[in-house]
């Protein structure tokens, strides 16, 4: 099994990396009398059994408690509602809880476990590359309200994160390459050898080869793991290296509905961040066709698709841009450089512009 430490001062916790990581759930949570598993019907059907059988050798009384599937079920009234079946069940301060799916699962249980009893401990259980590779790890939980993405929620860090790669063989593909895209902004810029692996070997990774994927859910982890010790609460922007590709990406997404998942909208974003980088003279032509070799070779998209692209007017996707929650006023990009990422306050429009066309998004 692989192994990374978040090395928080207060509490530090590892993630366990690896096929059949869910099995050490038993053991990590051995000493709570009870556990409350949050897992949606798509997750528990395949994988609930791995982590119920653990629970119940070491000992714990566990129960499973469903949740609904998309963002709409990332509500307050889910938490609302967990929190309720969690007292009904008899949900102690000293339990547990274990969040088994992908960052809505996550988010939502994370925060539940975050409020109820003012905190008790929870374990995360990713079960998509999205979850393994960013969201289980870091503390980071909430909820939507109907007026916005992520507008409410606590940082409560996991005791522990299993990030079990046999869990990704059950993932819808569409669902499994947009993970892909997520990890475009570790590979990218800031390790080398995963961009060689994503472009070398992105048959074997296709293939969801469980040891090739623990070797690429370890080496992202390491990176988040750092970026999060560094800055826990997101105070400093330290953490905003980690949103390489997403300012384009977010304005994607919000503009386009739900025609681009979020890898699909990263993958564009990080091309579109390096033609801007270039545009801006900060990288060369070869660091370019870098990132191409490697979006291309995971078939994710380099320009936005079909009939999205026709909708999209520069103008607008910039006013877009602008509204970032992660943006101080102006319009703000992670972008590469020769000292490696830095953040880039309101560029030349005629350097957007540039930018922006060559992901297909016209004037
Ligand atoms: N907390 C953070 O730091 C953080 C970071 C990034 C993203 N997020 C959040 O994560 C969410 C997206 O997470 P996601 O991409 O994992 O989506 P998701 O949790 O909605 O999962 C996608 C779908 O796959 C299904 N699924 C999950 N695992 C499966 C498996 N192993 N086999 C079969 N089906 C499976 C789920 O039931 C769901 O329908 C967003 O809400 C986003 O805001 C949070
Ligand atoms: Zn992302």
């Amino acid at each position: 099994m692989r192994r990374v430490t978040v090395p928080l001062d207060r509490a530090p916790y590892d993630v366990l990396i690896g096929p059949g990581a869910l099995v050490q759930a038993g053991d990590i949570l051995r000493a709570h009398a009870r556990v409350a598993v949050v897992s949606q019907p798509a997750v528990g059907e395949h994988w609930g059994e791995r982590v119920m059988s653990s629970l119940a050798e070491a000992g714990c009384t566990a129960e499973m408690f469903e949740v609904g599937a998309g963002e709409e079920a990332k509500s307050l009234s889910t938490v609302d509602d967990l929190c309720r079946r969690f007292a009904a069940w008899g949900l102690l301060r000293s339990d547990a809880v274990v969040a088994l799916g992908g960052g809505v699962t996550g988010d939502v249980a994370g925060f539940a476990a975050a409020v109820y009893h003012r905190g008790v401990d929870y374990l995360q259980g990713p079960t998509t590359l999205l979850a393994q590779v960013d969201s289980a790890v870091g503390g980071k939980t909430g909820a939507n309200l109907p007026e916005g993405k992520n507008l409410v929620g606590a940082f409560h860090q996991p005791v522990a994160v299993l990030a079990d790669v046999d869990t990704l063989s059950s993932l819808p593909e569409r669902e499994y390459r947009s993970g892909l895209g997520e990890i475009l902004k570790y590979a990218c810029t800031l390790d080398a050898r995963l961009g060689e692996i994503l472009r070398d070997d992105h048959a074997r990774l296709l293939s969801r080869d469980p040891d090739l994927l623990g070797e690429v859910v370890e080496r992202c982890v390491a990176i988040k793991a750092e970026v999060v010790a560094a800055d826990e609460r997101e105070l400093t922007g330290v953490r905003s290296k980690l949103n390489y590709g997403h300012t384009l990406a977010h304005a994607l997404e919000t503009l386009g509905g739900y025609d681009l998942m979020h890898g699909e909208a990263v993958a564009v974003g990080v091309i579109f961040a390096a033609e801007l980088a270039r545009a801006l003279d900060r990288i060369d032509d070869d660091a370019v066709a870098a990132h191409r070799d490697i979006v291309d070779a995971l078939g994710l998209p380099t320009v936005v698709p079909g009939e999205l692209a026709g909708r999209l007017r520069a103008a607008d996707v910039i006013d877009q841009m602008r509204r970032d929650k992660k943006a101080s006023g102006g319009l703000t990009f992670v972008l590469a450089g020769p000292a490696g990422l830095d953040r880039v306050e309101d560029p030349a429009e005629k350097a957007l512009g540039v930018a922006l066309a060559a992901v297909g998004i016209g004037a």
